[in-house]
């Protein structure tokens, strides 16, 4: 069904596995595209409880986006470009309902680096790098990196790597708090979906409405305190909170139903 990425719905996680290898998975329009036909399959799936992004081979997560399609762009081209992106696939991870978690087996530059933040958090493997290397091709990020790297590591570590375009390997990524964990290239993915399976035992509603307030909090808007009081209302009107405090109160486990 897609000719440049892979997509494998296994334990109702799906992985979605960007297939470029050769051109170390760079984001050019048609992974743009069919990145953001995968994350509709997300959002309207039910059989779908989370997801994964990595890139094939050992080599790149994604290095950048395809610099092949910048020649002919001009200003307004730029701007549509960016745009594209963030609304097909960038903010539409970000504000996904389900846990999208960016496995990083490679190089995540640029757009790469961006795809990996965009997403709910980050594992890497040990090989892994990161950075925002625009400014050596007199640009700068498009896909959200000034905003999501400042959010993510703080404005001084944030304000160096984007203006320096130096890269950081995954120890260092993981010590700033890029990434939450980083694992043996053979173990990233077994790993990762670890983590999304434990999440996948956890009330599907409850874990929505947190990616939405974390990612509220993120922007520091001051709505977030109202929103997270009418969210923390609403949950208390589901088949799930009944569910989850009565098996507490049976001392048993919950079997959550996501209405
Ligand atoms: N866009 C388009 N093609 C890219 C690419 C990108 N962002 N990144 C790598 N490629 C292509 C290379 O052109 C090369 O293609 P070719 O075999 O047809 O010549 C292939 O992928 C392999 O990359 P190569 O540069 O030969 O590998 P390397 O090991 O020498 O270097 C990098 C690896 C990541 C350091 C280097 O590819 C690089 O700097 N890429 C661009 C990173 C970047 O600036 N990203 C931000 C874009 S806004």
């Amino acid at each position: 069904m897609y000719q440049t990425i892979k997509t494998d719905l296994t334990e109702g996680i799906l992985t979605i596995t960007i297939n470029r290898p050769d051109k170390l998975n760079a984001l050019n329009k048609d992974v743009i595209e069919e990145l953001g036909k995968a994350l509709d399959e997300v959002y309207e799936n039910e059989a779908i409880r989370s997801a994964i992004i990595t890139g094939e081979g050992t080599k790149a997560f994604v290095a950048g986006a395809d610099i092949t399609e910048f020649t002919d762009l001009d200003a307004n081209g730029g701007s549509l470009l960016a745009q594209k992106g963030q609304d097909l696939v960038f903010s539409k991870i970000e504000n996904a309902p389900k846990p999208i978690i960016a496995a990083v087996n490679g190089f995540a530059l640029g757009g790469g680096c961006e795809l990996a933040m965009a997403c709910h958090f980050r594992t890497a493997s040990e090989t892994a790098k990161f950075g925002q290397p625009e400014v050596n091709l007199g640009l700068i990020p498009g896909y959200g990196g000034t905003q999501r790297l400042v959010q993510l590591i703080g404005k001084g570590k944030a304000m160096e790597l984007l203006i320096t375009a130096d890269m950081i390997k995954a120890d260092e990524a993981a010590r700033l708090g890029l990434v939450n964990h980083v694992f043996a290239p053979k173990n990233l993915l077994s790993s990762t979906r670890d983590i999304l399976l434990k999440i996948q035992t956890k009330a599907p509603l409850a874990v929505g409405k947190i990616i939405a307030l974390v990612n509220e909090a993120a922007t520091a808007s001051l709505s977030g305190l109202s929103n997270e009081i009418k969210a923390f209302g609403e949950c208390f009107g589901t088949e799930d909170k009944k569910e989850g405090t009565a098996a507490f109160l049976e001392k048993r486990a919950a079997v959550f139903s996501g209405r």
